[in-house]
């Protein structure tokens, strides 16, 4: 069965998931898509291929006259795919756009954080109250599905502890400080060249992006009520070239680690030293997460945690377990 979607943005998550839908045919059909300048809707679906080449040409995805507010509120469309810029700090324009959707009756999926972060528990209760899905599983971890592992897989488990490697420009920059002795400055360079970075990198280095992620774990699949005022930040951009040096002269390296230990209420991100050959220690813009439970035992996870393709493949997941779960339409 085929289901329909409206794509809100053609950044690098918008243009992965119109590039796997061209590649694959994974029977969804396209009936809406904006980005901020420019918008189509169109019953009969629109050709994702098409719409990547006019998109490369003109730098349009559609008509100028049309906006990305038209297509979320009048396409006609099951599932909402936001992927817009947003700023993670106010969540918005993403947060308006899930809202008028799910006022619709229709399904959201969101790669971005701010919505979950501020608003999940209301934009829950209005998808549950609308009988529709609410789903954000690329906002965490970029291709690891930890969100739904979290909720369906280990749904018997106690989880008493998280430890995870969130955000893949801290962990580029660190990789490549340690092992090509780069300054802080060229890999972060790097890093933004590479698209992992968000719009503003400050995010991603004082460890707000991956408090953020922390947030939202807790919140959403580990039964807290927290926000980013309830976890301890240290960031990596204060960390000098010598405290990498020395902790790789004892067998060891920094990485930025995010931490809950539910029962003590402990909500931490911070550098830590830790032995070269842990399990968090991850290279490039890996992400990985240790999950501490008590009948499942400890599992790890890794996989990378940004990329055009790879949170497309997070968002893509997300549509067709919607697909599954409500074959027949909404
Ligand atoms: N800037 C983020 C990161 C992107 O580097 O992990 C994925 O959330």
């Amino acid at each position: 069965m085929a289901i329909r979607i409206a794509l809100i943005g053609t950044g690098a998550v918008g243009r992965g998931i119109l590039e796997a839908i061209t590649r694959k045919d994974l029977g969804i059909v396209l009936t809406g898509v904006a980005d901020s300048r420019s918008g189509m809707i169109h019953s009969d679906g629109i050709s994702p291929s098409d719409l990547l080449s006019r998109k490369r040409e003109t730098g349009l995805c559609g008509d100028v006259s049309i906006t990305a507010d038209d297509v979320v509120r009048t396409a006609p469309y099951d599932v909402l795919v936001e992927v817009s810029p947003t700023d993670a700090a106010t969540g918005e324009p993403a947060t308006s756009y899930i809202r008028t959707a799910l006022s619709r009756g229709c399904h959201v999926v969101t790669s971005n954080k701010g919505p979950v972060a501020l608003h999940y528990h209301e934009l829950k209760q209005e998808a549950d109250k609308a009988g529709v899905s609410f789903r954000f599983e690329a906002t965490v971890a970029g291709a690891i599905p930890i969100l739904h592992t979290l909720l369906e897989s280990l749904g018997g488990n106690e989880v008493q502890a998280l430890y995870g490697v969130l955000n893949g420009t801290c962990n580029y920059i660190l990789t490549r400080m340690a092992e090509e002795g780069l300054s802080y400055k060229q890999a972060l360079d790097e890093a933004r060249a590479l698209g992992y970075a968000e719009a503003d990198p400050t995010y991603d280095v004082k460890g707000i992006d991956a408090a953020i992620k922390l947030v939202i774990l807790a919140n959403t699949v580990l039964n807290q009520r927290i926000t980013l005022e309830d976890i301890d930040i240290t960031g990596i951009d204060l960390l000098t070239e010598e405290a990498i040096r020395l902790a790789e002269e004892q067998d060891a390296t920094i990485r930025l680690i995010g931490e809950i230990i539910p029962g003590k209420n402990l909500y931490r991100l911070s550098p830590r030293i830790i032995p070269r050959h842990h399990p968090l220690v991850v290279h490039g813009s890996l992400n990985a997460i240790i999950l501490r439970t008590d009948l499942a035992g400890d599992l790890v996870f890794s996989g990378k945690g940004a990329g055009s393709l790879e949170t497309a493949s997070a968002v893509l997941g997300d549509i067709l377990s919607i697909r599954d779960r409500y074959a027949g339409g909404n």
